[in-house]
């Protein structure tokens, strides 16, 4: 399928892989992007300019399609070193770009002089109109269902991809409860070019996280989300678990006073203890709604190909009906 994303990308399928802290490492982008979809490491995950580095130039020993790497921008005052993020991006050859967390403009010269392909994670149409302005090439629409951080409007995908496409001019990919080849027809009906995906993605062979994790993805429902950190205004949708639980009683005490050392027990550092060793109730970790839609664990080709298969059969079956009924 050709559209503005996979011929901005070069990528045969207008699916894209979000980063995800602890999960975007060299074998799950290169999986993604050997599927025909784009791949993506997380740059904070790696932390510094070196082992970003080494992660590229692993990603690039498994996979000869193009990927691309996830710098998100954080409120934190240790910043990690994001010139030399940006530069081990560039002497990496990386073609692609998605930003996240905070306006790019800082980093975005850098990228275009380096023909870097720059697509900013958005989770409202004023957020995704400035990233235009300041010259991004595409914008990510992160709905209100997305796994991580969905902002504080809480409006859903069904209202802002139409929203989006009736204001944008840069193409855009919808995210948020993405997940089979429904998502992508619909996706496309509301003006997207493409999909990004991250909660299904961690349910594929490749991801590299432990298997309670994908088996906890599987057990979920749509029902198995919160909502954390919302009097921070940094808003999280994550797997409920006990300590999820117990942070949301914290919340409830504080109210108002609701300090980020308050909870810092149940979100600090806890995503390798999750997603590496596999102890399910370590703290908060991003999940979507999505893992209500989510039943197995295939490999990434069998996941897009069965996407696109499913797609086609939509637009070509299921939608035809419809016309002149
Ligand atoms: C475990 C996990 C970790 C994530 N970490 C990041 C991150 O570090 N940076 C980022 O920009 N987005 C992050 N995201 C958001 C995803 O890139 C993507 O936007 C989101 O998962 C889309 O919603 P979905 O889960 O419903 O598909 C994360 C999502 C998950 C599930």
């Amino acid at each position: 399928m050709k559209t503005r994303i996979t011929e901005l990308f070069g990528i045969e399928h207008p699916i894209i892989q979000g980063g995800m802290h602890y999960v975007g490492f060299a074998e799950m982008a290169a999986a993604v992007s050997n599927a025909g979809g784009l791949g993506i490491i997380t740059g904070l995950t790696l932390g510094t300019p070196e082992k970003l580095a080494d992660e590229i130039a692993k990603c690039k020993d498994m996979t000869d399609k193009p990927f691309g790497v996830n710098l998100t921008f954080l409120p934190t005052v240790n910043a990690p070193d994001y010139p030399g993020l940006v530069k081990a991006i560039i002497d990496g050859g990386v073609k692609a770009v998605e930003t996240a967390g905070n306006n790019p403009a800082q980093v975005l010269p850098f990228f275009k002089d380096a023909g870097v392909k720059v697509i900013h994670k958005c989770t409202s149409v004023r957020h995704s109109l400035k990233a235009q302005s300041i010259g991004c090439d595409a914008v990510s629409v992160d709905g209100f269902e997305c796994g991580g951080h969905p902002g504080e409007d809480d409006i859903p995908n069904m209202i802002l991809l139409p929203r989006a496409a009736d204001e944008l001019e840069i193409p855009f990919v919808a995210s948020g409860g993405m997940a089979d080849g429904r998502s992508l027809v619909a996706s496309l009906a509301m003006g997207a070019e493409g999909m990004n995906m991250g909660t299904r993605f961690i349910a594929t062979k490749e991801a590299p996280v432990h298997e309670n994790v994908k088996k906890a993805i599987v057990a979920a429902s749509e029902l198995d989300t919160r909502l954390v950190m919302r009097p921070l205004r940094n808003t999280e949708r994550v797997m409920t678990n006990d300590a999820v639980e117990e942070l949301l009683q914290i919340e409830k005490e504080k109210g108002a006073d609701l300090k980020f050392e308050d909870i810092i027990e149940q979100v600090a550092g806890v995503y390798p203890r999750i997603m590496t060793e596999g102890d399910m109730d370590a703290g908060a970790w991003s999940c979507g709604m999505v893992a209500g839609l989510i039943d197995d664990i295939p490999t990434c080709k069998e996941l897009i190909d069965r996407i696109m298969a499913e797609a086609e059969e939509i637009i070509t079956q299921r939608l035809a009906r419809f016309q002149g009924a």
